[in-house]
C-alpha cells in the first residue's frame, strides 16, 4: 500500500511539473482527484485493511489528497497570475493615443456655391423666393406658354406623379405663381432642385439645382438682362471670365438665348465636360413672353421683364474643375471632405 501511495506521488509530481497552463492544471485535478481518479480508488482498499491499520492508512491517503490539492492550487494560482498579467499587458489601453475625431458633417459643395450665388444676387437687389418641387403641369408648362404636346412635356423628359402633377423640370415654375400674387416691380430669385427624366452622363443628371431670376418692371430691356448676368458671373468667377450669348428658343421668353461660359475645366481646349467645344452652357435666359406676363396677371403693354434659369452644378464644375456631375450625388466622403 505504501508503495502504491509512493508511486502515485511520484507520477503526480512528474506530471504537475510538466504542465504548461492553468487548463492543464485543471485537467490534472480531475485526473487525480476526480471521482474516478486514483486517490478515490485507493479509498476502496480501506475496507480490506485491518481495523488497526485502517486509521493510519486513511490518514496517509487523506494526506496525499491534501498534498495533491495544495500543489494543484499553488500551480493554478501561479498560472492564473501569469495569464492575468499577460492579458492585462495585451489589452493595455494607451490613453495617450489621440482620439478619433468625429466628423460633424458639413455643407455639400453644391449648397455652398448655391449660398454664394444667392448672396451675390441679394447684393444685386433680388429677394429670395422658393417654389414647390412638386407642382402641377400648369405652372411648370402651360402657364409658361408651352404649346399642348410640346416635346418637353413628354414622359421622356418629365417625371409625372399623376396626369397633371409632376416633379418640376425647372425653377421657372416660380414665374407666374409669383406674378399672380405680386405687382411689379418684381425682382426675385428662386433657388432649388429640378428633375428631368434624362440619361445620366458626365454633364447631365436627372436631379440638379437651378437658380431662377425674374425681373419685371416698367421698361426692363434686353441690355438689363445681359449686363446683370455678366455682372453676376464676374462676381462669382472673375472679371476676366469669357461669356457667350447664343440665340435659343424657350416658349416662355422672346427673344430667348442660352448663355455659355468658357470652359475652365480644360481652359477652352476641349474636354468631356464641355463636349469638346471649349464652352459650357450654364443658363437659359430671355425677355419674359407677353403671354406669360398675361398668365401672371400682368399687363404686357405696361410692363416688361427678363428671366433666367442657371444650372448650379455646371457653375460648381467650372469653379472647381470637376469633370463629372455624377460625383455630387455619390456621397463619396473622399470627395465631399475636400470642400469642408
Ligand atoms: N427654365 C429653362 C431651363 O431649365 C431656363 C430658362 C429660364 C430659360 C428662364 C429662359 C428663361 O432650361
Amino acid at each position: 500500500m505504501k508503495d502504491k501511495l509512493e508511486s502515485l506521488r511520484k507520477e503526480f509530481t512528474k506530471e504537475i511539473q510538466a504542465v504548461a497552463n492553468s487548463l492543464d492544471v485543471e485537467a490534472l485535478e480531475v485526473k487525480y482527484l476526480g471521482k474516478k481518479g486514483p486517490v478515490q480508488q485507493l479509498m476502496k482498499f480501506l475496507k480490506d485493511a485491518t481495523p488497526e491499520e485502517r486509521p493510519k492508512l486513511g490518514k496517509s491517503i487523506n494526506d496525499l489528497k491534501i498534498e495533491f490539492s495544495e500543489k494543484i492550487n499553488e500551480k493554478l494560482s501561479a498560472f492564473q497570475n501569469k495569464e492575468w498579467e499577460k492579458q492585462l499587458e495585451e489589452e493595455k489601453i494607451d490613453v495617450t493615443i489621440p482620439g478619433r475625431r468625429r466628423f460633424p458633417g458639413a455643407k455639400h459643395l453644391v449648397n455652398k456655391v448655391l449660398d454664394e450665388v444667392i448672396d451675390i444676387l441679394i447684393e444685386m437687389g433680388f429677394s429670395v423666393q422658393y417654389g414647390p418641387e412638386i407642382d402641377t403641369d400648369y405652372y411648370n408648362f402651360k402657364a409658361l406658354n408651352f404649346a399642348p404636346n410640346h416635346p418637353a412635356m413628354d414622359m421622356q423628359d418629365t417625371f409625372y406623379i399623376t396626369d397633371d402633377v409632376l416633379l418640376r423640370t425647372h425653377t421657372s415654375n416660380i414665374q407666374t405663381r409669383f406674378m399672380e400674387g405680386h405687382k411689379p416691380p418684381i425682382r426675385i430669385i428662386a433657388p432649388g432642385r429640378a428633375y428631368r427624366n434624362e440619361d445620366v452622363n458626365a454633364r447631365s443628371h436627372v436631379f440638379f439645382h437651378q437658380v431662377e431670376a425674374l425681373y419685371v418692371d416698367k421698361g426692363v430691356n434686353f441690355s438689363d438682362l445681359i449686363s446683370t448676368m455678366e455682372k453676376f458671373v464676374q462676381e462669382l468667377f472673375d472679371p476676366s471670365i469669357e461669356m457667350k450669348f447664343r440665340p435659343s428658343y424657350f416658349p416662355f421668353v422672346e427673344p430667348g438665348m442660352e448663355v455659355d461660359i468658357r470652359c475652365l475645366v480644360c481652359e477652352g481646349v476641349g474636354c468631356p465636360v464641355c463636349k469638346h467645344t471649349g464652352w459650357l452652357e450654364v443658363a437659359g435666359a430671355g425677355m419674359v413672353h407677353p403671354e406669360v406676363l398675361k398668365n401672371g396677371g400682368i399687363d404686357p403693354e405696361e410692363f416688361s421683364g427678363y428671366a433666367w434659369g442657371m444650372g448650379i452644378e455646371r457653375l460648381v464644375m467650372l469653379k472647381y474643375g470637376i469633370k463629372d456631375i455624377r460625383i455630387f450625388t455619390e456621397n463619396d466622403q473622399r470627395f465631399l471632405r475636400q470642400f469642408v
